[in-house]
């Protein structure tokens, strides 16, 4: 060992052995975990609000209203209940240095699907301290391994269903890199085998139930070989349990370009990505459906599963005077995906047609962002107009 460095090496090595422990331990759970919940069989569904910051209490409360709507039956039969958890603002994290305070963990827990509004995420320099983002942390903290974002342009031949791996990668440990020495910052990126496979199967799933005939790979596993490599293996692994479907294999910096190829794009149905690949690419698959407003997202553990936005608080929007015309189409796209997963399918199917319809069809209200578009307020009614024709 270089003596003039061994105190620091010493340190960082400690801090790593920590780390190792922690994914270790982490890896049992996962290897030890059951079959997913069966929501049909449940007495009573308990669906968490939590607002979140910027933006997200107004996007937030728009989906719960029309959740609502298209619930209340239900609702008022008492096999739903809708129920708001406070306390997940960037106001409180910071008071309490925790990326989720802990009443806040108690609360999610006692619920069995969480509809979250966007949460600020603090970076360097904006003031705030350096906790974990609070996505990251509800990711892990209830498992929801699966992030799995739609993107639909009919017009342009676009339906992608993108997989992306949502508690491994570059996030296992994002917050707990080390500088070990002032000139020297590492991170870590964590694949685990079972992580792996388990994203994968339920993206073959996916493919097999909804009569998708293609699943890509999407990796960088000529360069990043231990993590990548292991995480495409074990993906090529479950794909033999479905031979009637297609799969192929490409890495991230082609497939990005791939998305804006006209020629090629259309031919694209399912995707399985390692974490950050995912969050990168599903950025840009939404700009094509009009930007990340109008993409909603869903995690999906074996236990839990949240449904959220791909998108931030939008802070700026807030600042200016604009928050009313935030767009709710995100939060009500991942509202249509929370409906399917507690197997309300036919609300599901309601709810995807009365958007469509108003997103791509009839388009009588827009939403721009600012003053020359309708309110949040005003699109909400006009999706719950759509859905009394439905
Ligand atoms: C997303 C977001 C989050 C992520 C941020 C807000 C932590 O970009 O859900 O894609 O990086 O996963
Ligand atoms: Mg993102």
């Amino acid at each position: 060992m270089n003596e003039k460095y061994k105190e620091q090496i010493q340190a960082a090595a400690e801090h790593f052995a920590k780390l190792l422990e922690g994914q270790l331990e982490r890896v049992e759970r996962i290897n030890a975990e059951g079959e997913a919940v069966d929501y049909l069989k449940l007495d009573k569904i308990v669906i968490g609000v939590c607002g979140g910051d910027g933006i997200g209490p107004v996007i937030t409360a728009a989906s719960r209203e029309v959740l609502e709507y298209l619930l209340a039956d239900e609702v008022k039969a008492g096999k739903i209940e809708f129920r708001n958890i406070d306390g997940l603002t960037i106001e409180n994290r910071a008071a309490q240095l925790k990326a989720i305070p802990d009443g806040v963990m108690e609360e999610l827990k006692k619920c069995d699907v969480i509809l979250k509004g966007p949460t600020t995420t603090p970076h360097k320099g904006d003031g705030w301290p350096n906790i974990e983002s609070a996505n990251v942390a509800m990711r892990k903290a209830l498992d929801l391994f699966a992030n799995v974002r739609p993107v639909k342009v009919p017009e342009k031949g676009i339906d992608w269903t993108f997989f992306r791996e949502n508690t491994e990668g570059s996030y296992a440990v994002g917050s707990n890199g080390v500088n070990v020495t002032p000139d020297l910052g590492v991170d870590f990126c964590v694949t685990t085998s079972e992580g792996s496979r388990r994203i994968a199967r339920l993206a073959y799933e996916f493919a097999k139930k909804n009569g998708k005939t293609r699943v890509s790979l999407v990796t960088k596993a000529n360069i990043i070989k231990t993590t990548d490599g292991k995480f495409l293996e074990e993906c090529r692994g479950v794909a033999k349990d479905y031979p009637e479907i297609a799969t192929d294999e490409w890495f991230v910096d082609i497939m990005t370009a791939k998305l804006v190829d006209e020629k090629r794009r259309g031919d694209f149905q399912v995707f399985v990505l390692p974490n950050l690949y995912g969050d990168i690419i599903t950025d840009e698959a939404a700009e094509f459906q009009g930007g990340v407003g109008t993409a909603g997202s869903a995690n999906i553990g074996k236990k839990y599963a949240m449904f959220e936005a791909i998108h931030g608080s939008a802070p700026r929007m807030i600042a200016e005077g604009r928050g009313k015309y935030a767009d709710p189409c995100s939060m009500l796209r991942a509202s249509v995906m929370l409906l399917s997963h507690i197997g309300r399918q036919a609300e599901a199917d309601r709810l995807e047609k009365a958007l469509d319809f108003c997103m791509f069809t009839d388009k009588k209200y827009r939403i721009t962002g600012r003053d020359t578009g309708a309110t949040c307020e005003q699109f909400t009614e006009y999706v719950k107009e759509t859905l009394k024709n439905i």
